[in-house]
């Protein structure tokens, strides 16, 4: 399902594991598992539009032209903490990408993000640049580190995220309506603690199991 620049996953398979992840009796392991199933099928939707290599092939039978992902041209952008917990998945997709870091904590008052670190690989800016966060709440997280990107002259930019608040989503699509966005689950609404509801908790918390 495609909205302005959003896509929203619909499968049986997704809404089965988003409800593992939503309940609260689901434990570190399994929610971390179904973290990074979530992230591989999320990415494996981000890549359709993949541009190939042409290369020539021998299978033990014949001589064929096959097709190649240039994996040196994409950059997994884990915001921290939570972001992180979805690495292993996308990396089951693209294993020889390359991977930056944004730390990034809420303000837990005022909800707005500050960063505190941000490391990204040289030639950013030929590069797809896939944001990694599970929970996309008032946007604030992901707009921010757009900004920085853009700021790094970064073109091609997507987002990845479990789940996400209409709030949210209209925010980031506002300010940059070119970025796609891929998500399982659109929510309800935000909650008086900017906390997505229904969603899931604090995803850093059940990923590192903090709480
Ligand atoms: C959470 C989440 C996002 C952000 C979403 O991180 O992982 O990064 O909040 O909120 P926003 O859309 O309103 O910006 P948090 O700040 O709790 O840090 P953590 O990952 O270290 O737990
Ligand atoms: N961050 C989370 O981890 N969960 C939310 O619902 C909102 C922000």
């Amino acid at each position: 399902m495609l909205q302005n620049n959003e896509v929203i996953l619909k499968h049986p398979i997704i809404e089965h594991k988003l409800s593992i992840l939503r309940d609260k009796k689901t434990g570190t392991k399994e929610f971390r598992e179904v973290i990074g199933e979530l992230s591989m099928l999320l990415c494996y939707e981000a890549l359709s539009d993949a541009q190939l290599e042409e290369l020539e092939i021998e299978t033990p039978i014949a001589r064929m032209k096959g097709k190649r992902l240039n994996e040196n041209n994409f950059v997994f952008l884990p915001i921290l903490r939570a972001g992180t917990g979805m690495i292993d998945g996308v990396l089951k997709i693209v294993p020889n990408a390359k991977i930056g870091h944004i730390g990034m904590y809420r303000d837990e008052e005022t909800f707005k993000p500050h960063s505190y670190y941000y490391k990204v690989p040289k030639g950013i800016e030929d590069k797809e640049v896939i944001v990694l966060d599970p929970m996309l709440a008032t946007g604030g997280s992901i707009i921010d580190t757009i900004g920085k990107l853009k700021e790094q002259n970064a073109k091609k930019i997507k987002v990845l995220c479990i789940i996400s608040a209409p709030e949210g989503l209209k925010a980031v699509h506002n300010k940059y309506p070119e970025v796609k966005i891929y998500c399982t689950a659109v929510d309800e609404k935000l909650n008086e603690n900017a906390y997505i509801v229904p969603g899931l908790g604090d995803a850093g918390d059940r990923i590192f199991g903090t709480k």
